[in-house]
């Protein structure tokens, strides 16, 4: 019995080592962490229990079956712990064990975590620091790429799942990553590319270097592929804690509620001269963000994508909440293309996961032109539509100044099952500005000005819209907290089904 202790003893610390002190050294060298001092700043400390130390790879091709290219655990660490004390599931690819690249036993690894992760209902968190198919193993690691990828479907509405890329992903690797909930990224060095750049050169003729093709910030502000970036290991990591506390362990489990010392009756007096008096003229959406939540802690998805929407979480009475804004700094905060399948992505998300949306509206209508219609703004636009319609958990909506046209529908308008619509004494909800109205309603007449002031009169407020029903209040800016705050409580209790169905067909 002691030779088998003493050959766990030895395989455990072989496992310890990864790759070795020269390749832990050259990750160091390159500013990155090791796997394992990666989970050991994730999670609390002495939370972490992993599993398959002795799982090693089963290829016997190319000499790799000889004993020193064999190291228990393979290119993975996996297991669960806890991060502020809730439960997590999380992997963490090995670069210094045949540069994390994915075998079947890695896949392997990787699938168990999933699993158990689904059965009990937590969340799986990926750090992402790989050289793609283990190469010498061939159909096999494709094979657990599929695995996973099935299981990233799978687990997709069920449990929160996060990727956080630390280094290379390249080739069939990035769609793990892609069908997660959310991708984060590490400044400098990681990637995300289908193909790098000596094959783009070879195919299309292209230079472009690994980070112009797929770094954080080509990813965050041109491709929309990941949701944010942060500035090294550790800050990513302990951003990563901090945007965790925000999320449910399950779609079954309800979003958490954290201590509030902030008043959820304060008043926020700033917000009734903060929307301009002229229409034309922008404000900060994030000024009213801001202020309105816990804390003035928002945690924002995408700031650098799509800016002419802001999306993001943040908490009210200490209740976690999905933030939907349109942004007037940019483009006037019009919808197009990508702030519509932007804002549809988040608004899923928190549908998914049984956390209230909600939504601030200055919205001028969509984005004209060519471009956006070959891009096919019909159909991205639905998305957002869809989003907004099919959600079921409590939708809170202030039209803050324009609602116009189709997007005044589309922005979480009490037609989608909106619980609560408030309008401000600014709001202006009508089919169009004025001048664009009188133009063609009153084309050729004279005194256009007159019209114009008619139209004004009658279109640009509040009051056709809550006449109707169609916002439930008109209030005051400065007690917008306190009034969404009461709203989130009574709509706690909310139960609402859409009619049964295999799946939905949202346009894609
Ligand atoms: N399969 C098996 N071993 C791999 C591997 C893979 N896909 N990718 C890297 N490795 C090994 C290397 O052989 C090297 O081993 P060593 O430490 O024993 O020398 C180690 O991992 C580190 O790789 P290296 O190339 O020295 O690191 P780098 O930082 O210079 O480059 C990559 C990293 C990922 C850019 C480069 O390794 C690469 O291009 N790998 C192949 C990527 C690929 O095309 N994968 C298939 C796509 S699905």
């Amino acid at each position: 019995a002691s030779t088998v202790q003493q050959r766990v003893e030895l395989k455990r610390r072989k496992a310890l080592e990864g790759g070795g002190e020269k390749r832990t050294e050259a990750q160091h060298a390159r500013g990155k962490l090791t796997a394992r001092e990666r989970v050991a700043l994730l999670l609390d400390p002495d939370s972490f229990t992993e599993l398959d130390m002795f799982v090693e790879h089963r290829c016997s091709d190319f000499g790799m079956e000889a004993d020193h290219n064999k190291y228990p655990g393979d290119s993975v660490v996996t297991g669960h712990g806890r991060i502020n004390g809730r439960l997590v599931y999380v992997f963490s690819q090995d670069f210094t064990v045949f540069g994390g690249s994915l075998s079947g036993a890695h896949a392997q690894k990787i699938c168990k975590i999933m699993d158990q992760a689904m059965t009990v209902g937590a969340p799986v968190i990926g750090l992402n620091d790989s050289g793609g198919a283990r190469i010498q193993e061939g159909v096999e690691s494709l094979a657990g790429y599929a695995d996973i990828f099935l299981r990233n479907v799978m687990a997709s509405g069920v449990v929160p799942q996060i990727s956080m890329i630390m280094g290379p992903c390249a080739g069939g690797a990035v769609y793990s990553p892609a069908l997660t909930d959310f991708t984060f990224m590490v400044k400098d060095t990681s990637y995300l590319f289908i193909t790098g750049p000596d094959v783009v050169k070879s195919v299309t003729n292209e230079d472009v270097t690994q980070e112009e093709l797929g770094g954080a910030k080509t990813h965050t502000s041109v491709s929309g592929v990941a949701h944010r970036a942060f500035e090294n290991d550790i800050d990513a990591l302990l951003s990563l804690r901090d945007f965790f506390n925000f999320l449910p362990l399950s779609n079954k489990d309800p979003p958490p509620v954290t201590e509030c010392h902030d008043p959820s009756d304060r008043l926020v007096p700033g917000l009734d001269t903060l929307v301009p008096f002229e229409t034309t003229k922008a404000y900060d959406m994030l000024d009213i963000v801001h202020s309105i939540v816990d804390e003035r802690d928002f945690f924002e998805i995408m700031p650098n994508y799509a800016k002419n929407i802001v999306v993001g979480f943040a908490r009210m009475n200490g209740r976690t909440v999905g933030i939907v804004g349109n942004q007037p700094k940019v483009a006037s905060g019009c919808l197009d293309i990508n702030s519509s399948v932007k804002g549809a992505r988040f608004v899923r998300f928190c549908d998914a996961f049984n956390i209230p949306i909600i939504t601030f509206v200055d919205v001028p209508g969509f984005l004209p032109g060519t471009a956006q219609e070959y891009g096919g703004i019909i159909r991205h636009g639905a998305k957002l539509l869809y989003a907004f319609a099919e959600a079921t958990v409590p939708k809170i909506t202030i039209i803050t100044r324009k609602a116009y046209g189709g997007a005044y529908d589309v922005m979480s308008s009490k037609h989608l099952r909106g619980d609560v619509n408030y309008a401000w004494p600014t709001a202006e909800v009508a089919v169009m500005g004025a001048k664009g109205a009188v133009q063609i309603i009153f084309r050729g007449k004279e005194n256009q000005a007159e019209a114009e002031a008619e139209y004004v009169e009658k279109f640009a407020n509040p009051f056709p819209a809550a006449v109707r029903g169609f916002v439930d209040d008109i209030i005051q800016p400065s007690t917008t907290r306190l009034r969404i705050c009461r709203d989130l409580d009574v709509l706690a209790s909310k139960k609402q089904t859409n009619p049964w169905k295999k799946h939905a067909n949202i346009p894609l």
